[in-house]
């Protein structure tokens, strides 16, 4: 269902990787909602293929960057500023930790990769709003969003060293909102999503377990990646001209419960 809450408006969508990804979702509900964008992932990913499928159904360019690399970055928003002047949201759905996928224990963590994972899950949050401000890329009242999860506040044992770069992205976006607002008039947010069935996702050991757990925590279920993609809409809407520096939980009411009857049950 279309409400043209985006017509007229530029993006650039980071994240996309199959129909699963949570920016597949977005970069649909974008279009139908009346906006252009870029698709952009990394190199690797891109190689993959399947971007180009999405690339035809919302009639947008791919352009391949690494979110760490400056330089990718750069040549990014050049590319984007030819194509549509100056423009209005940024969605950075990216994540990856080494450690977790060579099934690393937390406590044993190797350094280089978890520095790896650093880079490309948080700081490249930093990395794209520096360029992005450098190159004055965003109109007044732009808005960019990147994805979190509340292992940035609780511990949930098995999302290893990524707990700690959501924490730094959840930081990055308070801290570069600050600056970003007084300067530029743009909002920058988090938005902290349930468990969702991902390549991501799905990566995190035992993370059926963890699926079926939240579900039965939230009052309201488990928001599926088509509902993270409507409250991005939202976010990139000018009906939440002044929310910025937030982190927004989008998980059914996950974050601000204690225990459920439905897990109580399960042990009485
Ligand atoms: N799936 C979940 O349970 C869940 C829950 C909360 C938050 N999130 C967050 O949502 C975001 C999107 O993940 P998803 O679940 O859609 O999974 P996904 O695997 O579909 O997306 C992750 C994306 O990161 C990209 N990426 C990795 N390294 C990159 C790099 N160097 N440069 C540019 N892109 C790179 C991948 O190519 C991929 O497209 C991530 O930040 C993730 O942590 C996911």
């Amino acid at each position: 269902m279309s409400n043209n809450l985006l017509k007229g408006k530029k993006g650039i969508i980071f994240g996309a990787l199959n129909e699963h990804s949570i920016a597949w979702k977005v970069a649909e509900r974008a279009h139908e909602e009346g906006a252009e964008f870029i698709l952009t992932n990394a190199p690797v990913a891109i190689r993959m293929g399947e971007l180009d499928e999405l690339a035809k159904k919302t009639n947008s360019d791919v352009i391949p960057a690494d979110a760490t690399s400056i330089e990718d970055l750069e040549k990014l928003f050049d590319a984007a500023t030819r194509k549509f002047g100056k423009i209005d949201f940024i969605l950075h759905s990216i994540g990856m930790s080494l450690n977790v996928r060579k099934g690393i224990h937390y406590t044993e963590n190797n350094y280089e990769y978890y520095m790896k994972g650093m880079d490309i899950s948080a700081i490249s949050f930093h990395k794209v709003m520096k360029v992005a401000m450098q190159k004055d890329v965003m109109n007044e009242w732009g808005s960019v969003l990147a994805l979190s999860y509340i292992a940035a506040q609780r511990v949930f044992p098995n999302y290893n060293d990524m707990s700690n770069a959501k924490a730094l992205l959840e930081s990055i976006a308070r801290n570069f909102g600050y600056h970003y607002g007084v300067n530029k008039k743009v909002r920058v947010n988090t938005i902290s999503q349930s468990p969702t069935a991902t390549t991501a996702g799905s990566g995190v050991k035992g993370f059926d377990a963890f699926i079926n757990y939240a579900e039965d925590m939230s009052p309201l279920g488990n928001a599926s990646a088509l509902a993270c993609a409507d409250y991005c809409i939202s976010l990139f809407s000018d009906l939440t001209k002044y929310v910025t520096m937030q982190n927004l939980f989008h998980d059914g009411g996950f974050s601000n419960v204690g225990v459920s009857q439905k897990v109580m049950d399960k042990f009485m």
